[in-house]
C-alpha cells in the first residue's frame, strides 16, 4: 500500500520539490495583497496574528496536506478516496477534493486578472508612463485600464495562455522548469527592490509599521483576514500541496521542506511590505488604500525616485513570475485527477484553461460592463477573493487537518514522515485540537454567532 507510483512523474529532487511548493506558495497573495491586508488592519498587530496563523494553522495543515498527497500519490480526489478507502473510513471524504478543484478554478480566474494588471504595468513601466506622475495621474491610468475591458482581456489571456502553456508541459518539464527558472531570477528582484527601497526609501518608518503592534485596530473580521490569507498564502486548502506531495520523492523530508516553504513564503512577505512601505512612506504616502497599493499609491512612488521606472518594471516583473509559479499549482488538481480519468494532459489543460477565462471574462467585466452588479456590498471581483479565500480555503483545510488528524492511523503517518515519535505527536495535538478549534472559532466570530469573543 506504501508503493503507490504517480502516473504523473515526481520532482526531480528535494529542491526541486522545495522550489515548486515555495513557488506555489509565494505568489500576489504575498506581495499584492498582503501589505494592503495589513496596511488596511493596522500594521504590526495584523502581523503577529499572522504569523501565529502560519505556525499554528497554516504549517501543521501543509505537513498534512503534502503527507497524504504523498502516501496516496494521486490527485486529491483520488487520494482521498484510496486512504479513505484504506482506512476504512467513509467515501463522502472525496468531496473535499472537489471542494478543492472548485476554488482552484476560481482563484485563477480572479488571479489571472490582477497579474493581466502586473503585466500591463510592467510594460507601463518600462515606457515611464509614471515617471514623475502625480497621484491624480497615477489613479486615472489604473482606473483606465479597469475601465478597458478589451486591454484588461488581453492582458489576463495572455497570462492565463502562459501558465497553461507550463501546466501542459507536465510535472518535470513544465511545474518543475517554470520554478527552477522563476524562482532564483524572483528571488534575485526581490533582492535588488529590498535594497534599492531601504536606500531610497523611508526604512525606518516601513520597520516600525510592520512590526510595532497597534492591538486597538484589530477585531474579529481582522483575525478571520489572517487566517484566510495564511491559507491563500500557502496554498492550502485547495489540493495544490496535496497534488505537489504526490509527486514528491520517498527521500524528501516532508517536515524539514514544509518549514522552510512557511519561512520562504513568510520572509518574502515581509521582505517586499518592507520594500513597499519603505518607497510609500518616504514619498508621505498613506498605507491603507486597499487593493490598489500596488497599483496606484506604490506608482506614485516609484515614479518620484531615482531610476524609479527601472526598479518598478523589476517590482512588476516580481509579481508576474511570482503569479506564474502559483497559477500552476491552482489548476494542477484538476488537471491530474482528469488524467486519471483517463485524459490527455493536453486536453486536461485546455478544458480547465477555458473555464478559468470565461470566469476571468465575469470579472474582467465587473470592472466595467458590470460594475454595478453586487451583492451585499461586494461586487463580483470581491466576492470571488472572499468566498475563495475567506471561505472555501479555510474550510477545505479545516476538513483536510480533520482527516489527516483522525481519519488516518497514526502508524501510517509516522511511516511517511519519517519523524522521531515526540515529534509526530506535538505536530498530531495541534492538528488534531489547535488547528480545527482556532479554524472553527475565527469561522463563527466572523457569522457574528459569538461576535465580539476576539
Ligand atoms: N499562495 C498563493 C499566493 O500567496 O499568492 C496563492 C495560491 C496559490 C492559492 C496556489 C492557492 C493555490 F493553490
Amino acid at each position: 500500500m506504501s508503493e503507490r507510483k504517480s502516473i504523473h512523474g515526481e520532482w526531480s529532487s528535494q529542491l526541486a520539490f522545495f522550489l515548486a511548493a515555495t513557488g506555489s506558495a509565494v505568489g500576489l497573495g504575498n506581495i499584492w495583497q498582503f501589505p494592503f491586508i495589513d496596511g488596511n488592519n493596522g500594521g504590526g498587530a495584523f502581523v503577529l496574528i499572522y504569523l501565529a496563523c502560519i505556525v499554528l494553522i497554516g504549517l501543521p495543515i501543509l505537513i498534512a496536506e503534502v503527507t497524504l498527497g504523498r502516501r496516496g500519490r494521486e490527485s486529491p480526489v483520488n487520494t482521498l478516496r484510496g486512504l479513505a478507502l484504506d482506512e476504512g473510513r467513509s467515501r463522502a471524504w472525496v468531496g473535499v477534493g472537489f471542494i478543492s478543484m472548485v476554488s482552484g478554478i476560481i482563484i485563477l480566474s480572479f488571479y489571472s486578472v490582477v497579474a493581466g494588471w502586473s503585466l500591463d504595468y510592467l510594460l507601463l513601466s518600462l515606457r515611464g508612463a509614471y515617471a514623475g506622475a502625480s497621484p491624480d495621474r497615477v489613479s486615472r491610468m489604473f482606473a483606465g485600464l479597469t475601465a478597458n475591458p478589451w486591454r484588461q482581456m488581453f492582458w489576463f489571456t495572455l497570462f492565463l495562455a502562459v501558465s497553461l502553456w507550463f501546466s501542459a508541459r507536465g510535472v518535470r518539464a513544465g511545474l518543475e522548469r517554470a520554478a527552477r527558472i522563476m524562482m532564483p531570477l524572483l528571488f534575485a528582484l526581490l533582492l535588488l527592490l529590498v535594497v534599492y527601497a531601504l536606500i531610497v526609501g523611508d526604512a525606518g518608518a516601513a520597520f516600525s509599521y510592520l512590526f510595532s503592534p497597534d492591538f486597538s485596530r484589530l477585531d474579529g473580521q481582522a483575525v478571520l483576514l489572517a487566517m484566510g490569507h495564511s491559507f491563500f498564502t500557502l496554498s492550502l486548502g485547495i489540493g495544490a500541496m496535496m497534488v505537489y506531495g504526490a509527486y514528491t520523492p520517498n527521500n524528501v523530508s516532508i517536515f524539514r521542506v514544509s518549514i522552510w516553504v512557511a519561512v520562504a513564503d513568510t520572509g518574502v512577505a515581509l521582505f517586499a511590505g518592507m520594500a513597499i512601505f519603505s518607497l510609500v512612506f518616504a514619498k508621505g504616502l498613506a498605507p491603507a488604500q486597499g487593493p490598489g497599493l500596488i497599483f496606484t499609491t506604490l506608482p506614485v512612488a516609484f515614479g518620484a525616485m531615482p531610476l524609479g521606472s527601472l526598479f518598478g518594471a523589476a517590482f512588476f516583473a516580481v509579481l508576474v513570475l511570482a503569479a506564474w509559479t502559483s497559477a500552476v499549482s491552482m489548476i494542477e488538481p484538476t488537471v491530474a485527477w482528469l488524467e486519471e480519468r483517463g485524459w490527455v494532459r493536453m486536453r486536461a489543460v485546455l478544458a480547465v484553461g477555458a473555464v478559468v477565462w470565461l470566469l476571468g471574462m465575469v470579472l474582467d467585466f465587473s470592472f466595467n460592463i458590470w460594475s454595478g452588479v453586487a451583492w451585499q456590498g461586494r461586487t463580483l471581483f470581491e466576492l470571488f477573493n472572499f468566498v475563495s479565500s475567506d471561505i472555501m480555503l479555510p474550510l477545505g483545510g479545516f476538513l483536510i487537518a480533520l482527516f489527516a488528524g483522525w481519519m488516518v492511523s497514526e502508524r501510517s503517518l509516522r511511516r511517511e514522515l519519517g519523524v522521531s515519535r515526540p515529534l509526530l505527536r506535538l505536530w498530531l495535538l495541534v492538528l488534531r485540537y489547535v488547528t480545527p478549534v482556532g479554524v472553527l472559532l475565527i469561522f463563527l466570530n466572523a457569522l457574528g454567532l459569538i461576535r465580539g469573543a476576539l
